[in-house]
């Protein structure tokens, strides 16, 4: 492997990323607790104190810059921020305030996602995003969160993986059954209409908050990949699981990209990866090169606004694969770039070991989490990667 530096655009953003409720810890007026505590809904682990970032975010950011990295990519707890409905917490408030303003003391540049997967419990008891009221009640909780976000703050993502929060009401919707062995279930309408539609009132109100800050979301892509003779199959299965959600972001400040992994598409659907394929600790396909897939995609759909790369990781114990991993996939964005994708930055998923959405067991982490101490470790490709981050090189792969 040879170091070429790379022309970034001015202020790209080199960073990590984190969820609130996957860090934080004892999220317990979220709609994600009580799941985790309810006889019926079977959720392997609890996240209990998670990596107990509520109260140890310093720490996290003295690492993340320590290490190299200029972009700190977290999000704020609407259950926190508004425990009753219509009741705000000044105290939640001041605490997400000191995050950003102890984000910007280090270094780094703080962008904020107001909403990662979880709401408020009582969201959830009165109907969840297609309840009446609901695009409303959203948008009121970003006005409130105008003394966070309103100075400092470059980056806002109103909502993470709106296809995801569709395709988990789709399977709720036909009964838990659980995911198909290879892509995903099929999205729930109405949660795709509500979804865009708080996304769409967000960003007024973010813009009214301040008119300066660069509004936009995050979609998953699975990187999907036509089998011979499956093109119009493939682009069937994608549109209502990718492409809505990408199309809705036109006119927005920015998107997000967020890649992982491909899903393979034959004339029947979705085909699983082969046997002899490596495999992550989240069972998806090693496959670094996704979010190359992805950028390119997400370019000809959304047209020409500024795409950031705002999650893109491993899961594995064995840390030479993840450098293995964001090598590839560094190689890929550097490769997108020279052929006129506009990247605007590159930020890892996730700083830290965290909970993954009903167990530890899958480690994406820069930085691991000793769950008795809570002490943070930077593993080796935390350090590799904050040192391109401070170099502004990417990585080569010799070919
Ligand atoms: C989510 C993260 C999650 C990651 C790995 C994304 O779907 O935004 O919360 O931990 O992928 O599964």
């Amino acid at each position: 492997m040879t170091h070429t530096p790379t022309p970034f655009p001015e202020g790209f953003l080199w960073g990590a990323s984190t969820a609130a409720h996957q860090i934080e810890g004892n999220n317990t007026n979220s709609d994600w607790w009580a799941k985790e505590h309810s006889a019926t809904e079977h959720v392997e682990q609890p996240s209990l104190d998670a990596c107990d970032s509520y109260h140890r975010w310093s720490d996290d950011m003295d690492l993340l810059a320590g290490l190299g990295f200029t972009d700190y990519r977290f999000s704020i707890e609407w259950a926190r921020i508004e425990p009753a409905e219509g009741h705000f917490s000044r105290a939640e408030i001041a605490h997400y305030r000191r995050m950003v303003e102890g984000a910007i003391a280090r270094g780094l540049r703080p962008m904020v996602t107001l909403h990662h997967f979880t709401v408020p419990r009582w969201f959830e008891e009165r109907g969840g995003w297609t309840a009446d009221g609901a695009v409303a009640l959203f948008a009121r909780y970003v006005a409130a969160t105008a003394p966070v976000i309103g100075t400092g703050v470059r980056h806002v993502c109103t909502i993470n993986e709106p296809n995801m929060i569709a395709v988990m009401a789709g399977l709720a919707k036909s009964g838990n059954d659980g995911f198909p062995p290879a892509g995903l279930p099929t999205p729930d309408a109405d949660t795709t209409d509500a979804v865009i539609a708080a996304h769409h009132a967000a960003v007024r109100e973010v813009k009214a908050i301040n008119p300066e800050i660069q509004a936009g979301w995050t979609v998953a892509n699975q990187v999907y990949q036509a089998l011979p003779g499956a093109e119009d199959v493939t682009a069937a299965y994608r549109h209502p699981r990718e492409d809505v959600f990408i199309e809705a972001a036109r006119g927005d400040d920015w998107i997000g990209v967020q890649s992982y992994t491909r899903t393979m598409i034959g004339q029947d659907g979705p085909v699983p990866a082969p046997d002899d394929a490596e495999r992550t600790l989240t069972q998806w396909e090693y496959y670094p090169a996704a979010v190359g897939h992805a950028l390119r995609h997400t370019a000809e759909i959304a047209g020409d606004i500024p795409l950031v790369v705002t999650e893109n990781g491993i899961a594995t114990a064995d840390d030479t694969r993840r450098i293995d991993y964001y090598t590839g996939a560094l190689s890929a964005v550097g490769a997108a770039i020279e052929d006129g994708v506009n990247v605007a930055g590159y930020l890892a998923w996730s700083a830290l070991d965290n909970y993954e959405w009903g167990s530890y067991r899958p480690t994406f982490g820069l930085i691991s989490v000793d769950p008795e101490t809570f002490a943070r470790t930077a593993k080796p490709s935390a350090v590799w990667l904050g040192g391109l981050a401070a170099g502004r090189e990417l990585p080569r792969v010799a070919a």
